[in-house]
């Protein structure tokens, strides 16, 4: 009993890795799934395709690696954060598509309630900003196309949950409604401060109650797979949202310590420990981590496009064949041209919020070309980077906010990127050797749960680096690029209705 599966439930493919008793990634089996656009703005999930291609996955590495159920000592669960399932619980079917983070659908509520001066307050207990980012306004619009949907969930005939907790009910047969502190403290309906659901949020909501899950540790006892799944009974130990999960698998365990992932859009958690920092700069105070009963805290900012401005390029533009022909097109770029892109695609997130406005290049000259556009794309993940540690630095004080930024995500494996990265924070950015940070976290909770993984002192000090990207521009030149960002940056919030 020595392995430990991890599941990292994506926004766009499920993925099982299998790790050793070393914590070493042995196998992974991927699949990606559905992604349905009923109108725009709006993006839904199937929830049974995606519990069919997470239990795909599962089997795949068994059967690839021959390891069986009864070697397998817990699953960890990663995820998607914020996605929305509600489902009948005496049939165990959906009721509706899962309504994904990125749906704007609910924009009218949150516009509703902003107006009522509802924000402060929904700030204050759940450390959220009403946007329809969360999950609570995307459960009441489900309830609403519900027939008598109100009157069942009251019942307690209906159960939501994000995407962990509909994997955990799957996995158990249905016998389990559980979730993890860091999923429940995204729903925008749990009081970060008290570690329990808010009767004042749910009634703000007008969600009841009794369609809530059961709230536990990361690491803890979220049931046993159904004996038939996979041959023998597996126990779910570990369960993080995915930001949570990096912020775990990179042991940002200390106060300061500071991770920011690169996949689609890039996610950047500093950790506060006990103390929830309410943010004076549009970021979100969320819990990093629970574990044996201790909540520890984090700021977080999310930027939305990230891996999407390299798709842009090859997909949008066609200035590119594959991902990795970007660094090689940058380093060619002609350096006496400051061509800014601000890849506001689906507005911008943290710390601006603005939904509505769209993305702008600015400084073209007759000899821009793939080259520069290439340069520009990579730098506005650096950018957008610093807008949100200089959030994080103005929240916390200069001296306390993070040093040295830890980074993963597939972005991360170009080197030119990390060294602007570097440059234009001004602060050195590490990249460690095991890149599957995610996994990585949800198998070290289940681990660790299980007793066959080290405890958190031990899990940090196996974090091992890979590459120190140090500053080496010049300060001027630094705050000049800077500057021209923000100017930029503030020409395109002008364009916002
Ligand atoms: O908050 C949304 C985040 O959890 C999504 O992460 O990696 O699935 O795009 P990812």
């Amino acid at each position: 009993m020595t392995h430990i599966l991890a599941i990292d439930q994506g926004t766009t493919s499920s993925r099982a890795i299998l790790f050793d008793g070393d914590m070493r990634p042995v196998a992974s089996a991927q699949r990606e799934f559905t992604q349905h656009f009923p109108r725009t703005g709006w993006i839904e999930h199937d929830p049974e395709e995606i519990w069919q291609g997470v239990l795909a996955t599962c089997r795949e590495v068994m059967d690839k690696t021959g390891v069986n159920a009864a070697q397998i000592a817990g699953i960890g669960i990663t995820n998607q954060r914020e996605t929305t399932v509600l489902w009948d619980r005496e049939t165990g079917r959906p009721l509706h598509s899962a309504i994904v983070w990125q749906d704007r659908r609910t924009a009218g509520i949150c516009h509703a309630l902003h107006a009522g001066g509802h924000e402060s307050r929904v700030n204050e207990v759940t450390g959220l900003l009403l946007d329809p980012y969360f999950s609570a306004t995307k459960i009441r619009w489900i309830l609403d196309q519900i027939d008598g949907g109100m009157a069942l969930a009251r019942q307690g005939k209906i159960a939501f949950g994000t995407i962990d907790s509909w994997l955990i009910w799957k996995l158990t047969g249905g016998a389990v409604h559980a979730t993890d502190a860091t999923n429940a403290a995204r729903t925008m309906l749990f009081d970060i401060h008290k570690g329990k659901w808010s009767e004042e949020m749910c009634a703000l909501f007008g969600i009841p109650d009794k369609m809530l899950a059961d709230v536990c540790d990361c690491a803890g006892d979220f049931g046993t797979t159904e004996a038939a799944l996979f041959g023998a009974p597996i126990p779910i130990r570990g369960v993080a949202g995915d930001q949570q999960a990096a912020t775990i698998g990179q042991a940002c365990f200390a106060p300061g310590m500071m991770k920011a992932t690169y996949g689609t859009g890039c996610f950047a958690l500093l950790n506060t420990g006990e103390r929830a920092v309410r943010s004076q700069n549009r970021l979100l105070t969320t819990i990093a981590y629970q574990i044996d009963g201790k909540r520890i805290f984090a700021l977080e900012g999310a930027i939305f496009n990230a891996g999407t401005v390299v798709q842009w390029l090859r997909d949008g533009l066609g200035l590119i064949t594959t991902a990795a022909q970007t660094q090689a097109l940058a380093e060619a770029a002609d350096r006496t041209q400051d061509l800014i892109l601000v890849p506001a695609f689906t507005g911008l997130g943290a710390p601006y919020w603005a939904p509505e406005c769209r993305g702008a290049i600015f400084g073209l000259t007759r000899n821009s070309g793939p080259a520069e556009f290439a340069r520009a794309a990579l730098e506005s993940v650096g950018f957008q980077t610093r807008d949100l540690l200089e959030a994080m630095q103005a929240d916390m004080g200069v001296a306390t906010a993070g040093e040295v930024l830890r980074v993963d995500g597939g972005m991360t494996v170009s080197d030119w990127t990390m060294q602007f990265l570097a440059d234009v924070i001004g602060a050195p950015v590490d990249r460690p050797e095991v890149a599957e940070s995610t996994a990585l976290g949800a198998a070290w909770l289940a681990g660790m749960r299980a007793g066959v993984y080290p405890d958190m002192d031990g899990f940090a000090r196996g974090w091992r680096l890979d590459r120190r990207f140090e500053p080496e521009m010049q300060t001027a030149h630094r705050e000049e690029r800077y500057a021209a960002w923000k100017t930029a940056v503030a020409a395109v919030l002008s364009t916002q209705t």
